[in-house]
């Protein structure tokens, strides 16, 4: 039997950084307010002329660095993002072409905040059926360039970063290393809480109306308390469901991973949950929301930082529009 396992990960985040303070310069809120609702302090901002694909290409590259892999060893690359360079084609096929690899299958994933380990299951599914070796997942949005600067209950939460994975073929039973579970979920009916909602194919009539660039159909809307509920109620359900396919008990974990979109979010989950505060990371004051970059980004800080090591176990647990979530349990 052909388990998937992650052999390295890289993470990148652009130089600029923009704080609470800076923001209290430009729409009407405080660092205070931000802190106590989010736990955000600051969030990094892409230059004008970076992309999500100039950040997802460094946290390959530092992935594939950590892994011992080339370029030219990868035979699938899975890109989640929201914010894709181009319409089409999507970012994987650039991020393809940045790395200089040929013919092997590269597309993206568009599941939002959920969208990493959404990646992450369809490249393990690649590997357990043999049709790829050694995959590159990958993370990565610059949501600065999609938010609106004056909607002060949006734009304080999203960051810009990237995070990636090298995910590789292990076929000895002897090795307990490896993604044990994945579960995926999706709940459509409430697309409209959190979204946004052009450009898109549902606005072909008014395609180039200038109204409807005034309406701010092109910015995100959320509905902050509906979707703080779902997110509370749906994050600890996916992660006992996680772990009971893996067989796992929540103490057999040594590290939880949640993503970054509030730290209240993951407050309450964990404490819902019991697990101490020791087993749990979070980069969220630092980083924003970085949508689908969040979890690889975070694992990638864990192993950096020593907090995960080979060996130990490690669920990651998602959130966001779709409303999607998902859990995963692997074995470092
Ligand atoms: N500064 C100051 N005041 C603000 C700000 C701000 N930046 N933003 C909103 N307020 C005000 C509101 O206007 C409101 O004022 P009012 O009472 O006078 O009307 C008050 O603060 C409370 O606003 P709420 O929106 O009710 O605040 P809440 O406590 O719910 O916090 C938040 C908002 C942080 C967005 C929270 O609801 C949340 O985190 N929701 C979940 C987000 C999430 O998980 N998203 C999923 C991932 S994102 C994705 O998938 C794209």
């Amino acid at each position: 039997m052909t388990y998937s396992r992650i052999t390295g990960t890289g993470s990148y985040l652009p130089e600029k950084v923009l704080t609470n303070h800076d923001l209290e310069k430009i729409m009407d809120t405080t660092d205070e307010w931000i802190r106590d609702r989010t736990g955000i302090a600051k969030r990094h901002i892409a230059a004008g002329d970076e992309t999500t694909c100039d950040l997802a290409e460094i946290a390959a590259g530092l992935a594939m660095e950590a892994a011992g892999r080339t370029p030219r060893q990868v035979d699938l690359i899975v890109l989640a993002t929201t914010t894709p360079d181009r319409v089409f084609p999507s970012t994987a096929c650039l991020l393809q072409q940045r790395l200089d690899i040929h013919g092997t299958a590269a597309f993206d994933i568009q599941a939002v905040c959920t969208g990493f380990i959404y990646a992450l299951a369809v490249a393990d599914k690649f590997i357990r059926t043999g049709s790829a070796r050694c995959a590159l997942v990958v993370g990565a949005e610059t949501l600065s360039r999609i938010v609106d600067w004056n909607d002060r209950s949006t734009s304080i939460l999203f960051g810009d970063g990237a995070g990636a994975v090298v995910l590789e073929a292990n076929d000895d039973e002897n090795d307990p290393a490896g993604l044990m579970e994945v579960r995926l979920h999706a709940q459509g009916e409430h697309a409209r809480r959190l979204w946004t909602e052009a450009p898109g194919s549902g606005h072909y009539p008014v395609r180039i109306d200038h109204q409807m660039i005034e309406e701010r159909r092109h910015f995100p809307h959320m509905e902050g308390r509906f979707v703080f509920k779902h997110a509370v109620t749906r994050m600890p359900e996916v992660l006992l469901e996680t772990l009971n396919a893996a067989s796992l008990k929540l103490d057999d974990v040594d590290l939880f991973l949640f993503h970054q979109a509030n730290l209240r979010i993951n407050e309450y989950v964990a404490n819902e949950l019991g697990i101490p505060e020791e087993k749990r990371i979070n980069n969220i004051e630092r980083y924003g929301n970085c949508s689908a970059a969040s979890i690889p980004m975070l694992l990638d800080e864990a192993i950096r930082s020593g907090r995960l090591v080979p060996g130990q176990i490690f669920s990651m647990t998602t959130f966001g529009s779709g409303f999607s979530w998902s859990g995963a349990v692997a074995r470092l």
